[in-house]
Formats: C-alpha cells, sequence, structure tokens
C-alpha cells in the first residue's frame, strides 16, 4: 500500500475561514495560534494545563465525511496540528457581527461575569451545551449546566449568576452553530484532500500523520524515537511545562479505522483515537460502571480530546481507566512491522512507567471483554473533589455471586504503588468466601499488607492504606444494596 499524496499544511476553518498552517506555526498550542497569529485574542489563557477552562474553544472534524458536532476541547494544550480538516469556533465566532449570541446576552443581563476573564471560555462551554440542547430539543437543566461547567473555573461570580444564565437561556433563539459553520461547501473544500497524509517539518520538529497503518508502523521503525500523539491531553501539559517535547511525533488521525468503537464477539474495540466522550456514551447500555466512572474522569474539554489509548500508553499508576480495564481483563493490541501483538493488560505494566511495547510498536486500539450478567462490578475514584481532580486511589471490582458465595473475583487498584496493581491474592482469597460485610472487611485489612503507596501532595501512606481498606467495605454495601433493590 503507498501513500496517496503528501501535504505539508493544515486546512482548517476558523470561524469559518479556512486556514492553512504550515512550518513552525503548525506546532503551536492552538490558543497561541488563535491569539498571535490569527488576530483572535478572546480566547484566553491562564493555567497551560486543561485545568481551568479559560481557552475552551468550539471543535468539529470532518470524518468519513461526515461532520461530527461541536465539542468544548482546551486550546491552550492541542498542538495545532492535530486539527486538519476540522472546523473551529472561537469566543469571537459566536456574535452575528454586532448582535450577541443568546449565550452571550443571558451572560451579560444575569451579570454572569465580573473581570471577565473566565467568561469567554464559560460562553463556549455554554455554547456547546446550548447547541447540543436545542438540537435534541432537551431543557437545560443546573444539574446539566453544572455537568458542561465541570472544565471552566471563575475566581469572581461564585457560578450562581453563570448558572442562572444557563438556565434561562431561551433555546429558540439559538443560531445553531453547526449551520453556520459547518456547510456542505466546506466539506467539498476538504474531500479532495480526505486521503492525505501528513508531514509537517520546521527546524529540527517534525509531525507526521500517515494515512494507513502499514506506513505508519514503517515510519515508527525507521525512527523508534518518534512519540505518538492522540489528544495530547498528557503531553500537551508534559511540553508546556517543558518537561517533555513534542518535537517529534506522529498521530493517528488520518487513518480513519482509528476512530472506530464497536461491538464484537470478543467484546467492545476501542480504537487509538477514540476519544473518551465517545467512550462514554457508547458504554452507557453495555458497560454501564465503565461509562459511569467516565463521568467523572477530567472535564467535558478534556474528554472530547483525551482517549482511553493515550490513558492506557500514558500508564499512570492514578491513570483513572487502568483498574477498571485491567478488573475486565482487556488487552492492547501492538501493532509493528512484525505483525500484530495482543497483551492482556495485567502483564503489560512491569514498573513505575516501564510497559511491555517495544520502541517500534503503535497501540492500535484496546479490547474490553465484556462480562456476562452473573458478574457485579464496582469502579471507584478517590479524589479530594468529585470533578477535574487526579485520584488518590482507584479500586476495580469484578464478583461473581453464586447464591450467597463469591465464586469468583477480579481486583485491581490504583494509587497504591508504582503501577496499578491486579490483586491476585485478595482474589484467590475471596473466592469460595461468604458474600458478607465479614469477608469484605476481612479483605480490607488483608489489602494493606499487600499494598505500598506513597505520601506525595495528593494523600499520606497512611490515607491511602485506610481508603484502599475502606472500598472493599463500600464495595460490600453498593453490591448488597443493587442485589436487594426491587428490580
Ligand atoms: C486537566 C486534566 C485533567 C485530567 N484528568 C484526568 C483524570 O481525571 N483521570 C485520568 O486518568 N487522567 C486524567 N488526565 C490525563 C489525560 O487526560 C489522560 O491520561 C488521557 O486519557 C490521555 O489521552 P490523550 O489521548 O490525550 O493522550 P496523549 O497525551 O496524546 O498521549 C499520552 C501517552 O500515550 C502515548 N500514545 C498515544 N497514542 C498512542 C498510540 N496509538 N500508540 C502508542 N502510544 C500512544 C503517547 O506517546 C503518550 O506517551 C487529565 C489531564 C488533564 C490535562
Ligand atoms: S488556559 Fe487553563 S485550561 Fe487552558
Ligand atoms: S469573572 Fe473573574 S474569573 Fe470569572
Amino acid at each position: 500500500m503507498s501513500e496517496n499524496k503528501i501535504r505539508n499544511e493544515i486546512h482548517v476553518f476558523i470561524n469559518g475561514a479556512e486556514h492553512r498552517i504550515s512550518g513552525e506555526k503548525a506546532f503551536l498550542p492552538l490558543a497561541q495560534y488563535l491569539r498571535y497569529h490569527s488576530s483572535l485574542p478572546g480566547t484566553k489563557v491562564v493555567c497551560a494545563e486543561g485545568d481551568c477552562g479559560a481557552c475552551t474553544v468550539l471543535s468539529a472534524k470532518l470524518e468519513n465525511n461526515t461532520w461530527s458536532e461541536f465539542q468544548a476541547i482546551n486550546s491552550c494544550i492541542a498542538p495545532m496540528y492535530l486539527f486538519d480538516m476540522g472546523s473551529l469556533v472561537t469566543v469571537e465566532g459566536l456574535s452575528e457581527q454586532e448582535n450577541l449570541s443568546e449565550v452571550q446576552n443571558k451572560m451579560r443581563e444575569f451579570h454572569g461575569g465580573q473581570c471577565g476573564y473566565c467568561t469567554p471560555g464559560m460562553v463556549c462551554s455554554l455554547s456547546s451545551l446550548a447547541e447540543k440542547s436545542a438540537c435534541s430539543g432537551k431543557a437545560i437543566t443546573e444539574k446539566k449546566a453544572r455537568n458542561f461547567l465541570t472544565g471552566n473555573l471563575c475566581r469572581c461570580t461564585g457560578y450562581e449568576p453563570i448558572l442562572a444564565a444557563a438556565t434561562n437561556l431561551d433555546l429558540s433563539k439559538w443560531k445553531s452553530l453547526s449551520d453556520k459553520y459547518l456547510t456542505d461547501s466546506q466539506k467539498n473544500q476538504f474531500r479532495p484532500l480526505a486521503s492525505d497524509s501528513l508531514m509537517i517539518e520546521a527546524g529540527a520538529k517534525k509531525f507526521t500523520a500517515p494515512a494507513n497503518f502499514q506506513v505508519a508502523t514503517e515510519q515508527k521503525s525507521k525512527s523508534p524515537q518518534t512519540r505518538l500523539v492522540a489528544g495530547a491531553t498528557d503531553l500537551g501539559v508534559l511540553h508546556n511545562k517543558g518537561k517533555a517535547f513534542m518535537d517529534d511525533v506522529m498521530s493517528l488521525h488520518k487513518i480513519t479505522d482509528t476512530n472506530e468503537i464497536k461491538m464484537t464477539a470478543d467484546g467492545v474495540w476501542v480504537g487509538a483515537r477514540v476519544t473518551l466522550t465517545a467512550l462514554e456514551n457508547f458504554l452507557e447500555d453495555k458497560l454501564p460502571e465503565l461509562s459511569r466512572l467516565l463521568r467523572i474522569f477530567a472535564s467535558p474539554q478534556i474528554k472530547n480530546q483525551a482517549t482511553l489509548v493515550g490513558n492506557v500508553m500514558n500508564g499512570s499508576p492514578i491513570g483513572d481507566s487502568i483498574p477498571a480495564l485491567l478488573a475486565l481483563d482487556a488487552e492492547v493490541h501492538l501493532q509493528s512491522t512484525k505483525g500484530l501483538r495482543k497483551v492482556a493488560l495485567p502483564k503489560f505494566y512491569k514498573a513505575y512507567k516501564v510497559f511491555d511495547v517495544t520502541a517500534d510498536e503503535i497501540a492500535t486500539g484496546i479490547l474490553i471483554p465484556v462480562p456476562g450478567p452473573e458478574w457485579k462490578s464496582k469502579f471507584f475514584k478517590v479524589s479530594l473533589r468529585k470533578d477535574l481532580d487526579i485520584s488518590a486511589v482507584t479500586f476495580a471490582a469484578l464478583l461473581k455471586v453464586d447464591g450467597n458465595t463469591i465464586s469468583d473475583a477480579r481486583i485491581a487498584m490504583g494509587g497504591v504503588g508504582p503501577t496499578v496493581v491486579r490483586l491476585s491474592e485478595i482474589e484467590s482469597a475471596m473466592k469460595g468466601q461468604a458474600f458478607s460485610e465479614d469477608t469484605f472487611a476481612r479483605m480490607g485489612e488483608k489489602v494493606r499488607t499487600l499494598i505500598k503507596p506513597i505520601s506525595d501532595l495528593r494523600a499520606t501512606d497512611e490515607y491511602r492504606l485506610k481508603v484502599a481498606e475502606n472500598l472493599f467495605k463500600k464495595c460490600h454495601i453498593e453490591l448488597q444494596q443493587e442485589m436487594t433493590a426491587c428490580p
């Protein structure tokens, strides 16, 4: 298989105007490109780490000749080169000449801004909510508004006026951004570029986006130091902090298969570019406990960019998806010129940030087996605050309960050592035991002897030991309630 055409510039619409971006500018964080090279300074940068939402803009992509919906993303950490064949809307693109949009009007009317620094980001997040709600015809509740604003910090207003603005939106006055910015003529303009691959160079910097896996693996084999980038929500932060540089990177976003999420005979297949938002939605009825866990993962802006593969390959001991994936016996698929290797996740993590992957391998996706109805599952994340926080301890349990006896168990925990761990000693000890408060209390005591958490900024070792112990009790209480609840 050979490459069709290699392009050295990205094509993207920003507020409806086409931009062709090459060289050094293609490597800038999107926010910097907007502010310093597009005369669009409405987008603000405060933390430059994806944490505050001041830099929120709206992003849609053309995939398989279909526009995705507009979603809020953090522009401070996302490199420009990821937006080829995309359409972006900034706060400047929301109003019509002198007329503010319905969201902007309500923010003004309800005094939703004071110093105003967070306001463009708030307005963009609320615009994604208005766009979605107007399309689905569903009213905006306060709960929904809070969920959409999880990734936006305001230091002045106390949030009440912003929530009032959100819940008082008159959706009949909302002018669809998709109608305005995702047009057939733009689609037609992009169509001839769809099968192109990308190679952009600027001095020592190099970005490639091959159009198929064969070329991707050949390139990775020739230059194993090339780093894969997915949503850049880990890499972009490290880059901004000067801890890791994204100077020689490859993205799989031009390979259409990588966006695929589907149910197969062996479980849910999650391609390397599938975002956590897409996964959360897809799993709602297939693996509801995992979907529920993803609700408290990061913020909408992060989940709209971040991938499951990125979380797995970043391999943090407090990566939120990893304990659940270990307990579910998920496997990562690794492709190189030598072929495909499938590695069960419980065997993938060897030591702190040491994985069973070779320098020439690319992760193509994750396969998550779906347990039968006889398995009960509980996945927990414990952090200092519920939303947009890094975990102190994570917990995943899959239990098969026959009558009142635990006939099989799979338990994994994160934040309790240098890697996420499967607790095989607990699993063996649980098998054959009664499904009772006493069994879970004993397992909680036992786990304290098996894990060696550290003290850090987020928690002391003793706190983590206590939480680990208590999570067994919580698991019992919640499962007991579910098992005795009326259908
Ligand atoms: C504000 C904020 C909040 C966050 N909250 C959470 C949270 O609640 N829970 C949590 O677990 N994480 C959180 N994260 C971390 C991050 O969002 C996740 O780890 C995310 O899943 C990373 O996905 P990504 O696609 O952005 O990965 P990237 O940053 O693109 O890549 C991450 C790693 O994976 C590698 N990689 C990517 N694709 C491939 C591939 N195909 N083959 C081989 N290697 C590959 C990259 O080289 C890199 O080492 C947060 C980050 C931020 C900035
Ligand atoms: S500037 Fe804070 S999230 Fe981007
Ligand atoms: S209005 Fe000042 S930070 Fe929100």
